[in-house]
């Protein structure tokens, strides 16, 4: 079984382009509902969480996962997964698909990510490791105001900042590397155009279903449950919005506390 997570909606833009590649896999999501945004976490509350979210997966059964959350793979590339004392997985995350896509193309690229992600430096190191450059730039309060469903207005001016620091960085790539980007998408197209740019918005969720459709297994009965950690009508509406046409459940994830008992 695969099991996605991420701090909460951000994620279901991977997952929608997992399920178009791997109709019959059996799918758990976990959307950390409870505790997102994680962008303005530390790096140890994240590897933490992380922890948390890889027992649920694994008590549902999950043994292929894929961290559909930027802000979460710095640690699950510097804790070993042993460490966290959760089980043995087989992991597809972000940062690896979207560098292999991008870095080849030769392209100015400025990345837009959470302040964790961007401080981590995790993009800026993979992408000159293949001789690349990038540009990171912290957008610390946008997956907060999508998971709270904010309207276009409460979006509009933190989206514009953004899209014109990229512009001011002569982006010709802008990458939408924080998974909840990707639903404000057409609002940073507005805005490039506005400030006269042409760049290309890139969002990683085809690079990283690609990857998992090569690596996991595809077999199954089409099963599809979605835990969250907090009752969230935002998440059941985007759940509703993407997955509305096939039976789906969403569930309570249980306690954190019952999660650190189980073995
Ligand atoms: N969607 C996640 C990411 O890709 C987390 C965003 C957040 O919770 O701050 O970074």
């Amino acid at each position: 079984m695969i099991g996605i997570f991420d701090s909460g909606v951000g994620g279901l833009s991977v997952l929608a382009a997992i399920r178009r590649r791997m109709p019959n896999a059996d799918i758990v999501y976990f959307g950390d509902t409870e505790n997102a945004p994680y962008g303005n976490k530390s790096a140890r509350e994240i590897a933490s969480l992380l922890s948390m979210a890889l027992r649920r997966l694994a008590a549902a059964g999950a043994t292929d996962i894929v961290s559909a959350c930027n802000s979460a793979s710095v640690s699950v590339h510097t804790v070993p997964i042993d460490l966290l004392r959760v089980g043995t997985f087989n992991v597809v995350e972000m940062v690896g698909p979207t560098v292999a896509v991008l870095a080849p193309r030769g392209k100015r690229i400025a990345l837009l990510g959470t302040a964790a992600t961007v401080r981590s430096n995790i993009y800026q190191d993979a992408f000159a490791a293949r001789r690349a450059e990038v540009s990171a730039i912290p957008v610390p309060e946008l997956a907060g105001l999508i998971e709270g469903g904010a309207p276009r207005e409460k979006l509009l001016p933190v989206v514009r900042a953004a899209a014109e620091e990229a512009v001011s960085r002569g982006a010709e790539i802008v990458s939408l590397s924080c998974t909840h980007f990707p639903f404000a998408k057409d609002l940073f197209e507005e805005c490039l155009r506005e400030a006269g740019s042409a760049a290309e918005v890139f969002d990683p969720a085809e690079a990283v279903a690609e990857e998992a459709s090569a690596r996991f297994s595809s077999g199954g009965k089409g099963g599809l449950n979605f835990l969250v950690s907090k009752d969230s009508p935002v998440f059941a509406a985007h759940v509703e919005r993407l997955f509305g046409g096939e039976p789906y459940t969403i569930s309570p994830a249980g306690s954190i506390y019952w999660a650190l008992k189980t073995p």
